[in-house]
């Protein structure tokens, strides 16, 4: 028997990661990154998402290190919208590095050139070598637990990190068909200018569970 919550004691960070697709930068947020060896780092992303594929046409991807000072929508932008519909790019601060988009609020960079793919059943496992990295800011870390029980956050199905037993806690109410949120109450009696606290989309995405 698994039980899947102890999976969330596994210590991650939070970042977005980030390529270029001719001109236009294209990204994601990612929790499933570990160092690997002095100079190796591994990221498992999933097939679906616009970023594997740009990933595997240009073989280099950046790693921006997100602290707990983010701005507010940069991770339901780059975590549950994809990069495929939209520039993600377009309303946040960021510089390229080795022609890779870099996040200037982040607490630092890691610029990669992927040398391995990994095909796993819902993921690709790249493994980058390191080309450059420099510290931004000294702003505490987020880490995914911080991002699950202070922003109260939630991953979409795409992260290897997803757990479905969050939707199905006792007492919970309506679910954000968008993102999974979870509201707990009557929804009907929030102002029609209510949305979603993850991705931000109208009251009228909730469905009753
Ligand atoms: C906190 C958090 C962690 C995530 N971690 C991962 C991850 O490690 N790998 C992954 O493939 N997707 C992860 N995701 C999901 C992607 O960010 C999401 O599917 C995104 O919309 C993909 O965008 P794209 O299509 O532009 O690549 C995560 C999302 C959140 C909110």
């Amino acid at each position: 028997m698994l039980n899947k919550a102890v999976l969330w004691n596994l210590s991650y960070g939070v970042y977005i990661v980030s390529t270029m697709e001719n001109n236009k930068p294209v990204g994601c947020v990612a929790n499933s990154i570990m160092q690997l060896t002095h100079d190796t780092i591994a990221i498992s992303l999933n097939h679906q998402n616009y970023t594997n594929k740009i990933t595997k046409e240009t073989k280099k991807l950046a790693i921006s290190i997100l602290n707990t000072e983010v701005e507010e929508n940069l991770i339901p932008t780059f975590g549950f919208c994809s990069s495929k519909d939209r520039n993600k790019f377009e309303n946040v601060e960021y510089k390229l590095i080795d022609n890779l988009p870099i996040i200037t609020n982040a607490n630092g960079y890691i610029t990669l050139e992927i040398i391995e793919n990994v095909e796993l059943e819902t993921h690709t496992l790249f493994v980058g070598k390191i080309i450059n990295g420099d510290i931004l800011n000294n702003s505490i870390p987020m880490t995914y637990k911080y991002y699950h029980e202070v922003i109260k956050g939630r991953a979409p199905k795409t992260a290897p990190t997803y757990i479905e037993e969050e939707i199905t806690k006792e007492g919970i109410k309506y679910k954000c068909s968008i993102c999974g949120y979870i509201y707990e109450g009557d929804i009907d009696k929030e102002n029609n200018d209510f949305f979603c606290p993850i991705c931000k989309q109208p009251k009228n995405v909730f469905v009753k569970i």
